[in-house]
């Protein structure tokens, strides 16, 4: 089967789109990362693309006068490359209800946090405030409604003494760079429906959606 084509979104530092890339550069891998859109001029994400020999593009939302106008650019910029699936990293744009159901089901987002818990911003700060041993992220397709949508995979990350939003934000941020990838794989490779606004994998694996952070391997149960 030929690779999906894959389009990475980005607002920023795009630690996550480099994961992306790390991912599908190597080997055989189901996706191959044909576009990066950003829609903030300058940003670090967009070196890290052109560095990779991925085309780039850069659709400016401050100068739309629309969500609507924004998003028909966006759309198609994603059809002039022939886009079979889009991965919003660090995306930080909200968008709308009908070019989200254009892509039902073949976008997806990445959440710091284990949703359906801490939806919105400032997860991190909001996990410290409320002394939870445990925090994580999530990927999941993309519905209308903010931080909404079937999970595809989850990856867990201990909250420590001392935390901060800096030192917990990084931990969060290491495990994002393991699932990420991880639920590329399986969507693109085909594995993945979603039933009943459920994802139901092919073959599953015991814990091929759940990733554990490198320091919960071997605490004591
Ligand atoms: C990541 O932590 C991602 O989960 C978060 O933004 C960061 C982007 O980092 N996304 C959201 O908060 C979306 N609501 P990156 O640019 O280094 O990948």
């Amino acid at each position: 089967m030929e690779p999906r084509r894959t389009a990475v979104l980005i607002s920023g530092t795009g630690t996550n789109l480099q994961a992306l890339i790390d991912a599908t550069s190597v080997g055989i891998h189901p996706a191959r990362i044909v576009l990066v859109i950003s829609n903030r001029p300058g940003v670090a994400g967009l070196e890290r693309a052109a560095r990779a020999g991925i085309p780039t593009r850069v659709i400016p939302s401050r100068q739309f006068e629309s969500r609507d106008a924004f998003d028909a650019a966006l759309d198609q910029a994603l059809r002039e490359a022939a886009v079979d699936l889009v991965c919003l990293a660090g995306f930080m744009r909200v968008l709308t209800r009908a070019f989200v159901e254009r892509w039902r089901d073949r976008m997806l987002n990445i959440h710091p946090s284990l949703l359906p818990a801490f939806r919105g911003l400032e997860t991190h700060a909001r996990v410290l405030e409320a002394g939870l041993p445990v925090t994580g992220c999530t990927v999941h397709f993309v519905r209308p409604e903010i931080d909404e949508g079937p999970v595809i995979v989850q990856g867990v990350a201990p909250v420590l003494p001392g935390d901060t939003v800096e030192t917990l934000g990084a931990r969060v941020l290491e495990i994002e760079h393991r699932c990420y990838p991880r639920a590329l794989e399986l969507v693109a490779s085909g594995r993945t429906r979603v039933v009943e606004e459920r994802v139901v994998v092919a073959d599953e694996h015991p814990f091929e959606r759940l990733l554990l952070h490198p320091s919960l391997q071997g605490t004591p149960r």
